[in-house]
């Protein structure tokens, strides 16, 4: 590591220069000022770039691989409290500062499990926040909790939330998800009223299981002005062979909204995973996104990267290999020139493409 610090007057803020209206400069100095003096903190940031020239600067923390779901194309084995294996949430936020400092660290997605049913879910926030003032971060939620949650959520400086939301009515939703869609919606209303900005739903779509909701869920999420997307079931961990033999690919799923709406296509944003469509049909306005991993794969413009609960880091969603960061701790002392090592091998190694040998199941990987 790198860093020369300059006092240079007085002043009393944080500014980031570079990098668009982004709330991170991932490959600039950093210009911190204190109340007494003017320092000029210049980082050594290196990017991490993977072997295909992409940059991988947003990481997918799974806080827990605990959930109160058990969805069908999950498959989650019963596991409801943390692991002894886990990280603490002291090394979770060490482990981001630093990647936020000096690995070009762009955007932070906590995920589970449930995040939700992390016990200390807005402590950790809050130290996330602080750690990394300026890191964009958001939150994916099967939002059973939310109604109780959203505003301290909000709080303790989520930024954005992506809502699984499988299907709209009670009994489908149950047979699922075994859980109930009250208290998903509920929570959505909370997260509203809390200020977030409009959560994206997220529905995967299975055949003979929920395909004959797409239509009345897009109508469900345009009334409320939310952007709904479908999602192509990815054949992965102990749901693999069902994720299979209930696929639906995207092009069907456009086909079904074709029918009912119509769609006109929005220009592909860099990083987009997903094919997004304007409905302006009169009575019902809105945007629909459709996310097609396996067809339609948009492994190219990938810059992600994944953290496990117990410190696992997958490079890839659809390759089983992975790294482990446990042991860049010694007796409690974290070496970042251990993790700066790991990480770069892992990373240089992801492959252009997911080969979809994945053992681990979406429960630990986080989505
Ligand atoms: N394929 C596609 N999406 C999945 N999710 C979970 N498992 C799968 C899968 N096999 C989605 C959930 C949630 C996010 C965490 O990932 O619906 O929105
Ligand atoms: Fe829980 Fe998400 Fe798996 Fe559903 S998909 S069981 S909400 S981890």
């Amino acid at each position: 590591m790198t860093c020369l610090e300059h006092d240079i007057g007085a002043g009393d803020a944080t500014i980031a220069i570079g990098n668009t209206a982004e709330r991170m400069a991932s490959d600039v100095p950093r210009f911190h000022t204190s109340r007494s003096s003017l320092s000029l903190t210049v980082h050594a940031n290196r990017p991490l770039i993977d072997g295909h020239g992409r940059t991988i600067d947003h990481l997918r923390l799974s806080v827990t691989s605990a959930c109160n779901l058990r969805c069908l194309y999950c498959r989650p084995t019963i596991r409801t409290s943390a692991c002894r294996a886990d990280l603490s949430d002291a090394q979770r936020v060490e482990l981001v500062k630093h990647l936020y400092d000096h690995r070009g660290l762009r955007q932070l997605r906590l995920t589970g499990g449930e995040p939700l049913m992390h016990p200390a879910i807005i402590p950790l926030i809050e130290s996330l926040r602080h750690a990394a003032p300026l890191l964009p971060l958001a939150m994916t939620t099967n939002a059973l909790f939310l109604a109780s949650m959203a505003v301290r959520l909000r709080e303790a400086g989520i930024d954005r939330l992506n809502i699984s939301l499988d299907a709209i009515d009670p009994s489908r939703y149950r047979a699922l998800t075994g859980g109930r869609v009250e208290d998903a919606i509920r929570g959505i209303d909370a997260a509203l009223a809390a200020g977030f900005p409009s959560p994206k739903l997220n529905t995967v779509v299975l055949d003979g299981i929920n395909d004959d909701q797409i239509i009345e869920l897009a109508r469900w999420a345009m009334e409320r002005a939310l952007e709904i997307r479908f999602l192509e079931a990815m054949p992965i961990g102990p749901a693999a062979e069902f994720n299979r033999k209930h696929f639906v690919p995207a092009r069907r799923m456009k086909a079904i909204l074709a029918s009912h709406f119509r769609l006109a296509p929005l220009e592909h944003c860099d990083g987009e995973t997903a094919m997004r469509y304007v409905v302006n049909d009169g009575s019902v306005r809105g945007t629909i996104g459709i996310i097609a991993p396996i067809s339609e794969s948009f492994c190219g413009q990938c810059r992600r990267m994944r953290l496990t609960a117990d410190g696992k880091l997958f490079p890839c969603l659809l390759d089983s290999r992975h790294i482990d960061l446990k042991d860049c701790w010694q007796e409690g002392i974290f070496d970042s020139d251990a993790v700066d090592r790991l990480i770069e091998q892992a990373i240089f190694g992801k492959n252009a493409h997911g080969s979809l040998h994945q053992q681990t199941g979406m429960i630990t990987l986080g989505g």
